[in-house]
């Protein structure tokens, strides 16, 4: 399957279904141009924020303006008393209502608490805010779902000329989980492999097979591979494995010859953020993928962080992952 069939797949899914999805940064032409495409295809009904006549402005621009949009400005937001008295309830103790008068004027938290109110299904963020000022408002507001401990953010690594589909994870939450993050982020990850029709093989990864090297980081690995293997007896998942070993089949024949994952694995947990988001970034620049994500896992909603230097067609992609999050499909 390549990446117009993947998507094909997800478009049937949202196509009509109106899923309302915040797009906060309506200041940005990358984004009105992708939150007006989701529309006029019927993929998303965009909720987007900032000043009404620059956003139609953009829109006219764009050639995009005679559909209709729901557009909100929270300078002017008629319900902003309420949504502060809200977020207080939220934060129970940690936000006093001059906390929110401030935060809710930043459009990652305003949007989220569209959200948390039921006003919107989803969000779109990150074009141009840093990953953590786009996912900290959600950790705050929308929480992770029963018995999952940490977000982690996944990237579905696609190469059509070779057809070749991977999940990454964590390449951008959590910066150095333990291992009992980390067999979480694993066992998450199988499920959201299985959306884009990856039957998952997990490789824990390290600079170490099988203890061929000895150090606290690979015991940490080492560790969370038995604590998932405990949690979900069913997953092909091994570790510890270096990347080769967990790819190539002759190398696994030599470091882990009595693997069932070494050698053939598609999913890839790294030990930590630094290696999770330099191996991304080095697939995609060197070995020419497409890197789709970072797709946020484990929260009660979807809300997607965009990479700043993402494209408008990136961030129509994200949306309908987002809207069909939405929906429950990936769940
Ligand atoms: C995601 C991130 C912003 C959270 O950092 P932070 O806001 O300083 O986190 P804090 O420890 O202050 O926690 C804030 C809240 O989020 C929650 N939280 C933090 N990390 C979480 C996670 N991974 N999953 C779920 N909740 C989390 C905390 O429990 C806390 O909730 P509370 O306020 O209700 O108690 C931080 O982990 C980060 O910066 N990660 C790296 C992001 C990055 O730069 N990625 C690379 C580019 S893609």
């Amino acid at each position: 399957m390549n990446i117009r069939s993947l998507f094909g797949g997800l478009k049937e899914k949202v196509v009509g279904q109106h899923v309302k999805i915040v797009f906060p940064e309506g200041n940005d032409e990358r984004v009105v141009r992708a939150a007006a495409r989701l529309k006029f295809e019927g993929l998303a009904e965009p909720i987007i924020l900032g000043q009404a006549d620059e956003i139609r402005g953009l829109l006219t621009k764009l050639g995009f303006a005679d559909q209709d949009y729901m557009i909100i400005n929270p300078e002017t937001y008629p319900d902003f008393e309420k949504m502060k008295a809200e977020f207080v309830e939220i934060r129970k103790g940690k936000a006093s209502m001059e906390d929110a008068d401030k935060l809710l004027r930043d459009v990652n938290y305003f949007g989220v608490m569209l959200v948390k109110m039921g006003l919107a299904e989803g969000m779109v963020s990150g074009a141009c805010h840093s990953t953590a000022d786009t996912v900290r408002p959600a950790l705050q507001i929308i929480k992770t779902k029963p018995g999952i401990s940490r977000t982690s953010g996944v990237f579905l690594m696609n190469r059509e000329n070779t057809n070749e589909r991977y999940v990454f994870a964590d390449c951008a939450i959590n910066i150095d989980p333990s291992a009992q993050e980390l067999a979480e982020i694993a066992i998450n990850t199988a499920e959201t492999a299985a959306i884009f029709d990856i039957e998952p093989k997990i490789a824990m990864l390290s600079f170490s097979t099988k203890g061929s090297g000895k150090a606290p980081q690979v015991e940490k690995v080492a560790e969370a591979t038995k604590i998932a293997k405990e949690l979900n007896p069913d997953l092909a998942l091994d570790g510890e494995l270096q990347f080769d070993a967990a790819f190539v089949p002759e190398t696994a024949a030599i470091k882990a010859p009595d693997s069932k994952v070494a050698g053939q694995a598609n999913t890839f947990i790294f030990p930590d953020l630094q290696s999770g988001n330099i191996g991304y970034k080095i697939a995609q620049r060197l070995g020419m993928f497409d890197a789709i994500g970072p797709i946020l896992q484990g929260l009660n909603k979807p809300v997607n962080d965009l990479s700043r230097g993402s494209s408008a067609e990136d961030i129509y992609k994200l949306g309908i992952i987002t809207a069909a999050q939405a929906l429950g499909t990936l769940d």
